[in-house]
């Protein structure tokens, strides 16, 4: 019988996934649980990926993805996030933000090094740095300061073993966008420090209320010093293609694109084929997000309406990340009984990490009609308590 690896057996799986086994075991289930578009992949990019076949471009890319495609992501990054990357050097195409991520930690980290990791944190980002042999230190990012992480809590946890911040905003789970003066106080603290930043911006499309991206690596002395990751997966409904890509210093992405090169030699080339097609779908994006922010303060003020429940209204990303303190119950028990008692499935706030205690979040990357019927559903159950 095959043992396993001990270190990889300890690691425990997704709370998410967990919680949707359960999920899958009922049909009558309202989900605001999902993390990803309902929308379709806009029809510029599918076209292009339909042409590709076509044409039988099928094989490998060069290991640092399609250069026409680098080339075209090195314009966006100028155009839009104020960073200039080398497309032939600085930019990795890769296998979803997930791999890129992974390449990420793996590429700067050595055994024993401490990542600062905000919390609450996608689920991805401990285990990455787990299984880099690295250890993950928390830093709570508390409701009363909109949960944008604050540099001084940042600072409070700096020891000698710090390499790197992982810095996600927009962010999942809370959908919280960080301020330029929020984002120039990690800066400072990379700096000051010599640490790297991390910066996570998958959903920098996707903000609110006048509310403005901004992109760390951009800031003056960050360049080589920060690992911007993106991808296409939520601005563009592309979560399927798996594409995404990493942008930094020369010798930063030449050390992710070597375990790329060895583990995936080259992300999927029709799905870079599709990406191509990225700035023409602007206008896609654009209504998405209008439909997500009628979705959002549908949502936020539904819950608010719901006795035991209260939300702040969340600039970015598509979940809220309500408060059901009052209720007296534990995350895990209240989504529980969401799922049991009113068929509505919702993430506990513990999945992302024991700040995250005490809420529960809620996607509306679904229909109005489905965020109407769960808020019903939570409505008639909460009432009966
Ligand atoms: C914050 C964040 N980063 C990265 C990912 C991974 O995305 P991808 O589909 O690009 O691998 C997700 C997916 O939900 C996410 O929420």
């Amino acid at each position: 019988m095959t043992k396993v690896s001990k270190r990889v057996k300890d690691i425990p799986f997704s709370g998410i996934r967990k919680f949707f086994d359960l999920v899958s075991e009922r049909k009558d289930v309202v989900s605001l649980g999902v993390g990803e578009p309902d929308f379709p992949t806009p029809a510029p990019m599918k076209d292009a990926a339909i042409r590709a076949i076509e044409m039988d471009y099928t094989a490998y890319t060069s290991n640092y993805g399609l250069l026409e495609l680098r080339e075209k992501i090195s314009e966006k990054l100028k155009r839009e996030n104020g960073i200039h990357a080398d497309p032939k050097r600085e930019i990795l195409v890769t296998t979803g933000t997930s791999e890129a991520l992974d390449l990420a930690f793996r590429a700067i980290l050595d055994p024993g090094d401490e990542v600062i990791v905000p919390e609450p944190s996608y689920v991805s980002y401990n285990p990455c740095v787990w299984f880099a042999h690295c250890k993950p230190v928390p830093v709570s990012m508390r409701e009363e300061n909109e949960f944008r992480v604050q540099p001084e809590d940042i600072e409070e946890k700096i020891t000698k073993k710090t390499k790197a911040i992982i810095v996600g905003s927009p962010n999942n789970p809370t959908g919280s966008v960080l301020r330029k003066k929020e984002l120039e106080g990690i800066a400072k603290l990379a700096i000051k420090h010599d640490l790297t930043v991390i910066s996570d911006e998958l959903y920098e499309n996707l903000v609110y209320d006048g509310e403005k991206h901004y992109s760390i690596g951009s800031f003056k002395n960050m360049k080589d010093r920060t690992i911007t990751i993106n991808g296409f997966s939520k601005g563009f409904a592309f979560t399927g293609w798996r594409l995404g890509y990493a942008v930094s210093n020369r010798e930063v992405i030449e050390c992710m694109m070597k375990i790329h090169q060895y583990t995936m030699l080259s992300a999927p080339t029709i799905s870079q084929h599709a990406a191509l097609k990225f700035d023409e779908s602007g206008k896609y994006t654009k209504s998405m997000v209008e439909e997500y922010d009628r979705r959002r303060r549908l949502l936020v003020k539904g819950l608010n309406e719901i006795p035991g429940i209260s939300a702040i209204t969340p600039k970015g990303a598509f979940y809220v990340f309500a408060n059901i303190k009052k209720t007296g119950m534990k995350s895990e028990e209240f989504a529980e009984k969401l799922l049991k008692k009113a068929g509505v499935a919702a993430v506990p706030g513990n999945s992302f990490g024991t700040s995250g205690e005490g809420y529960v979040r809620f996607s509306y990357s679904v229909s109005r009609e489905t965020i109407k019927e769960a808020l019903e559903r939570i409505r008639k159950l909460m009432e009966k308590n």
